[in-house]
């Protein structure tokens, strides 16, 4: 497959059709939708990642205003319509963008699907059974195309679903820089299963993961506070609610237990 020299191609984000995408198997969940963002500080940091990019020399909020005017309205439409339909949904495509961001800068890479002639990202650790999204933003795609065929990246349509997908639920906004171009070549399986976080991770390898991607220890804290929305399947987390340790609040830990039985 060619890079495209032109911010998109008018394929699908899924060029290559191998696997349906099945329902996640979480096991349990986590409601972390009570909770506040911590909106100013996230708002600020989660810019530094989307600017994450082989080409941000060349952003601008207004990339597409004179090539795909309704780009922006078509793009939340779908977004609003698929968290409309399920709300954890704004989560998932937040996450999304994020596993993207960390492999490579944000390229979209992580929307590719194995093929001949390319193991993506998909089926690394971090991301298989987990990562959840992919169809809402082909979906996006698909109505983008309808409009303007040929323009808009999928690259950016996730940073602009991730966006639209926090303020929906009461998250954060900001301004989104436009013009990423989709590598669709360069998905890497072995980065996805390195540069992504690990729940098991200890502390200086997260901060120095975080660090690799331009971003501080104050950073990582802030951006972490993405957590309190959505879902982690209970096999994460099992052994602290059941530890009766002083790291967790005793009632929070309950309430946990009765979603994430001992085994
Ligand atoms: C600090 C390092 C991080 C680690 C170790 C980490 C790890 C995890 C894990 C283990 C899950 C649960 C996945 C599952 O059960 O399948 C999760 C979920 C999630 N993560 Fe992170 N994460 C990190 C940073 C981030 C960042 C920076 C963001 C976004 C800015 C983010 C957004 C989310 C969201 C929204 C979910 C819930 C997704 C859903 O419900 O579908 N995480 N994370």
């Amino acid at each position: 497959m060619k890079k495209s020299n032109h911010p998109s191609s008018n394929l699908p984000c899924i060029y290559q059709q191998v696997n349906k995408i099945s329902p996640s198997p979480y096991d349990s969940s986590v409601d972390q939708t009570r909770t506040a963002l911590p909106r100013a500080i996230f708002f600020l940091l989660f810019l530094s990642v989307t600017n994450n990019t082989p080409c941000n020399a060349q952003l601008s909020p207004t990339f597409y205003d004179a090539t795909c005017p309704t780009a922006l309205r078509t793009i939340r439409t779908t977004i609003r319509t698929a968290i409309s339909r399920e709300r954890r949904m704004a989560a998932s495509l937040l996450r999304l963008h994020f596993h993207d961001c960390f492999v490579q800068g944000c390229d979209a890479s992580i929307l590719l699907e194995d093929g001949p002639s390319i193991v993506g990202e998909r089926n690394a650790l971090p991301n298989k059974g987990s990562v959840r999204g992919y169809e809402v933003i082909d979906a996006a795609k698909s109505e983008v195309e309808k409009l303007c065929p040929g323009v808009v990246s999928c690259a950016d349509i996730l940073t602009v679903a991730a966006r639209d997908a926090s303020e929906m639920v009461g998250g954060p906004s900001w301004s989104v820089k436009l013009g990423r171009r989709d590598y669709s070549t360069t998905a890497s399986f072995v980065l996805a299963e390195t540069s992504l976080p690990s729940f098991k991770a200890p502390l200086d390898s997260l901060i120095s993961t975080f660090k690799d991607n331009g971003l501080s220890a104050r950073d990582m804290v802030a951006l972490s506070g993405a957590h309190t929305i959505g879902q982690a399947q209970c096999f994460l987390f099992r052994d602290r609610i059941y530890s009766n340790g002083s790291d967790i609040d005793a009632g929070f830990a309950s309430t946990r237990r009765r979603g994430c039985p001992h085994w």
